[in-house]
C-alpha cells in the first residue's frame, strides 16, 4: 500500500519510444509500448507525487492524476525534460541513440532499379538522462538498462557513466518480459547493492519500485 510515500515530491518520468524521422513518411523507432513507464507514473501518482509523464507515441491512455507531455523525437523529449523541475527523474523511455543526419523534405524516391542498396547516415542523439544528471539541480536519478547479455555488468556501467542513483536493469532478449510485455522482471542496481525482483505485472513491479525509490530517496 504505497499512498503518501512520495507526497509533496515532483516526479518526472520518460516513457515509450522515440521516433526519428527519415523523411515526411518514414521514421526509425523501437518496440517500446510505454507500459513500464505508464505503470510507474500511475504508481507515483498513487503515492502522492506530482507526476509528469513525458511520453513518446504510445497507444496507452494517461493514468489518473498524471500530467502527460507528448513528444516524438529524442530531441523533443530532451527539451521537455529540461523544462521540468524534478525531485526524482525516472528514465523509462526507449530513446533512440541515433537519428538520421538530415530529414529529407520530400519522401525519398526509390532509386532506379540499378541501385540495389541505399545508405542512411545516422548521428548520435543527446543522452537525455545523462544530461539531466549533469544539470545544476540534479534530481534523484533512476535509469533503466535494456540489455540482452551481461545484464548486471552493463547496467552497473550505466549507473556510473550516466551518474545515476539507481538503475533498473531488464533482459530485453526475452519475450515474456521487457519490451511490450505486460510483465517484467528486473535487477535493481545501486552503488552498494543489486537485487533481483522476479517476474510480475508491470503495475505490481511499479508499486515495488516506488517503495524502493521512496526509501532510497530519503
Ligand atoms: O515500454 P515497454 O514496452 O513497457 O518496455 C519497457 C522498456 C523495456 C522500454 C523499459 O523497461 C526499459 O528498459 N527502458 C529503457 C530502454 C533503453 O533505452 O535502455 P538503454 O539501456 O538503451 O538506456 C539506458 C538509460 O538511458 C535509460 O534510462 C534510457 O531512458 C536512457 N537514455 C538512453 C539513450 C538516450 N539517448 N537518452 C536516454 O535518456
Amino acid at each position: 500500500f504505497s499512498s503518501g510515500l512520495l507526497s509533496g515530491l515532483d516526479v518526472v518520468i520518460t516513457a515509450g519510444p522515440t521516433r526519428e524521422a527519415i523523411d515526411p513518411v518514414r521514421y526509425i523507432s523501437n518496440h517500446s509500448s510505454g507500459k513500464m513507464g505508464y505503470a510507474l507514473a500511475q504508481a507515483c501518482a498513487e503515492a502522492g507525487a506530482r507526476t509528469r509523464l513525458i511520453s513518446g507515441p504510445t497507444r496507452l491512455s494517461c493514468p489518473a492524476n498524471v500530467e502527460r507531455i507528448d513528444v516524438v523525437s529524442a530531441q523533443d523529449m530532451l527539451e521537455a525534460a529540461l523544462a521540468c523541475k524534478a525531485d526524482i527523474f525516472i528514465g523509462a523511455a526507449a530513446v533512440a541513440d541515433y537519428r538520421p543526419e538530415t530529414i529529407a523534405a520530400q519522401k525519398i524516391k526509390k532509386q532506379g532499379s540499378d541501385s540495389a542498396s541505399t545508405t542512411l547516415t545516422l548521428v548520435q542523439n543527446p543522452d537525455i538522462i545523462a544530461t539531466i544528471a549533469a544539470g545544476t539541480h540534479k534530481p534523484f536519478m533512476v535509469g533503466f538498462a535494456a540489455e540482452t547479455e551481461n545484464i548486471v555488468d552493463y547496467a552497473r556501467n550505466k549507473l556510473i557513466k550516466k551518474r545515476l542513483d539507481l538503475v533498473i536493469a531488464n533482459d530485453v532478449s526475452r519475450h515474456d518480459i521487457g519490451f511490450n510485455s505486460d510483465d517484467n522482471a528486473v535487477t535493481l542496481i545501486s552503488a552498494a547493492s543489486e537485487e533481483y525482483l522476479e517476474p510480475r505485472s508491470k503495475y505490481q513491479l511499479a508499486l515495488e519500485l516506488v517503495r524502493r525509490i521512496a526509501i532510497a530517496y530519503r
